[in-house]
């Protein structure tokens, strides 16, 4: 059965799509079935793969407006390599989101979880990339999240907003398990400062913080512009002297 972790800030810029992208990348080069799903009506974990979804119609927000489980469009997911599929997203999953708010609560927060329910025994991943909001696609995602990853870079707007974050999703009793720090210049004493400042605040929340941070590095914006892939699914050899770890989750 598929462990379902999503990536999730309500404040944008911090990472979100990078780590889960890479994440994705990982757990596939470990023989893990992963299905990446774009969460986002931006759809940037999509384009990251070179996948660009503006005139697509097998999405996720079509799928979901349409009432198709992911089984029924398992045929249209890309696929990227023998572990790896993904489901892009564009404006439709808005349209989603418009439609389904004059929904009755306990209609509009089931859509995801009667999307995956039916592949969760063909992945042993499912990750979500998520939006930098709090709307519909989060309300959905707390019905069926095992780990939600807070996304949060050691700047002080970012520590913020994981605050906000946390309280978000104490309030919705999700089960955060993880904070990870992303853009993290360890030669700085600031990073240094808000990184405790971060780390007091999953011990607040009772949650943990990675061990592992995500440096800060060209090579995640790079891998995607010059291979139009993951810097974790690269092989170019510069990427590999940088000895880029990646926290573990799951
Ligand atoms: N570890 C990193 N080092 C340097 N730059 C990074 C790193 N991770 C991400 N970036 C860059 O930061 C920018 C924002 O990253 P990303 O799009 O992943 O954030 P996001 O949280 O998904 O944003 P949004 O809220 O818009 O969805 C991008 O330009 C990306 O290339
Ligand atoms: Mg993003």
């Amino acid at each position: 059965m598929a462990k379902i972790i999503a990536f999730y800030n309500n404040k944008g810029g911090v990472a979100k799509t990078t780590t889960a992208t890479n994440i994705a990348g990982v757990l596939s080069l470990e023989n893990k079935k992963s299905l990446l799903i774009d969460g986002d009506p931006q759809g940037h974990a999509s384009l990251t793969f070179v996948v660009d979804s503006d005139q697509l119609e097998t999405t996720l927000g079509a799928y979901v407006i349409s009432g198709w489980t992911a089984k029924q469009a398992s045929e249209y997911f890309i696929k990227i390599n023998d572990y790896l599929d993904i489901i892009p997203s564009n404006q439709t999953l808005s349209d989603f989101i418009v439609q389904a708010a004059a929904e009755p609560n306990e209609v509009r927060s089931k859509h995801l979880l009667n999307f995956v329910e039916s592949v969760k025994k063909d992945y042993d991943y499912i990750i979500f990339d998520m939006a930098p909001a709090v709307d519909i696609v989060l309300e959905n995602i707390v019905e069926i999240v095992d780990d939600l990853v807070v996304v949060a870079t050691p700047e002080t707007y970012a520590v913020k907003n994981a605050a906000t974050t946390l309280k978000i999703t104490d309030d919705r009793n999700v089960k955060v398990r993880h904070i990870v720090p992303t853009k993290v210049q360890m030669n700085t004493n600031t990073h240094q400062f808000l990184l405790d400042n971060l780390r007091e605040l999953a011990e607040d929340h009772d949650i943990k913080m990675t061990d592992t941070y995500i440096p800060n590095l060209i090579a995640f914006a790079e891998s995607v512009t010059l291979y139009q892939l993951p810097v974790s699914l690269t092989t170019d050899m510069r990427y590999k002297k940088s000895k880029i770890v990646l926290p573990k989750f799951g």
